[in-house]
């Protein structure tokens, strides 16, 4: 019998649920919050707002998706932490209550690991990594570089210091006049910009980690002191402003990435979280890192998403890893 399994997320500003039959995806809801979009980030209480609204109907449009019945499901995985308390205690009180409802077992889920996870997802055009792996986690709220040795046994050897990666993108797309999330806008205005037009700092930063908040700020004086000069100066050259950002962001990220390959010996390289849908960062590092395979996951799991949170409650399911009732949402719950 295949192992049915429903995944919740919400642990910043989308609501997610999805159905997963042992590695395969049936449906996979995701409500997007469009309220943070003028305030240039998520506002923590205004998303737990917005998933109390979602949370029921994208349950139930995930169990209808996916054409099975409540009684269909073998438990319920949710996103334990990291993430936005508020936004984490809906999703994880929805998911015990639902247990409890349907006598069918919980399962806690790392947000950071199930980003990687996502890569376990079936597709019948994807060849799979073995392990060990090394793990790149570049999202809006983390940036590290994982060592990967087994489903549950990964170890970061890498993280930012300051700003995320994504922070990156959106707070410099604050400053162009973008809306939240500015990475996608920056991704697609790139295309049509001139990548060495102007040059910012790259950080110097020790081992494996990184640090992009003093790119933010060499970034934010730049546009400032040339808008005083030219108040014409953002809409003129807005296409290579962006070009110029993702390509120092890309360079930062890959010198990385190219040191974490010498240091471990891995040459398979598994991406995940929202940043790596980015296409400048696909490219440059698929045609520069020669004899390293690297595996960036389909663009519907690179962002958050419930498909990511129900595999990894399929593989701990089959371990026989399951929650307690008591156990409560972390906000910074530990790998
Ligand atoms: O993984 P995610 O949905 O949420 C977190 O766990 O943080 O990542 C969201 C981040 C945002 O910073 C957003 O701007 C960025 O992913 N993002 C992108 C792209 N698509 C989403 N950044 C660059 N290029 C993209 N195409
Ligand atoms: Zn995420």
């Amino acid at each position: 019998m295949p192992v049915t399994i429903l995944g919740i997320e919400s642990s910043c500003d989308e609501t997610s649920a999805a159905i997963i039959q042992d590695n395969k995806v049936l449906s996979n809801i995701i409500a997007n919050q469009t309220v943070h979009q003028n305030y240039g980030g998520v506002v923590p209480e205004l998303a737990s707002r917005a998933h109390q609204k979602n949370i029921i109907p994208v349950v139930k449009q995930a169990i209808d998706n996916a054409n099975i019945a409540k009684k269909d499901i073998d438990a319920i995985a949710y996103t334990k932490g990291p993430g936005l308390l508020g936004s984490l205690l809906v999703g994880g009180s929805f998911a015990k209550s639902l247990s409890i409802g349907l006598n069918i077992p919980l399962i806690e889920v790392h947000h950071m690991q199930a980003h990687i996870l996502s890569h376990f997802i079936y597709d019948e055009n994807k060849k799979k990594s073995g392990f060990p792996f090394l793990g790149v986690n570049i999202s809006g709220g983390h940036t590290q570089i994982l060592s990967c040795n087994d489903y549950f046994d990964m170890e970061i050897i890498g993280e930012t210091l300051d700003d995320s990666i994504g922070e990156a993108f959106d707070k410099c797309g604050k400053i162009l006049g973008l809306d939240y999330p500015a990475g996608p806008a920056i991704d697609k205005l790139s295309k049509k910009g001139i990548k060495n037009r102007f040059s910012f700092t790259i950080p110097k930063v020790d081992k494996l980690n990184f640090s992009f908040s003093g790119l933010k700020t060499n970034f934010k004086r730049f546009v400032i002191s040339e808008y005083e000069k030219d108040p014409s100066f953002i809409s003129n050259e807005i296409n290579n402003l962006c070009a110029s950002l993702q390509s120092t962001i890309t360079e930062i990220l890959y010198q990385k990435v190219e040191k974490a390959i010498q240091k471990t010996k891995l040459c398979d390289v598994v991406y995940g979280g929202g940043v790596s849908a980015n296409s400048m960062i696909r490219d440059v590092f698929r045609s520069k890192m020669e004899n390293v395979n690297h595996y960036f996951p389909k663009l519907e799991y690179t962002t958050d998403n419930a498909a990511m949170i129900a595999i990894v409650g399929y593989l701990k399911y089959k371990n026989k890893k399951f929650g307690r009732l008591d156990s409560s949402s972390d906000a910074k719950y530990k790998l």
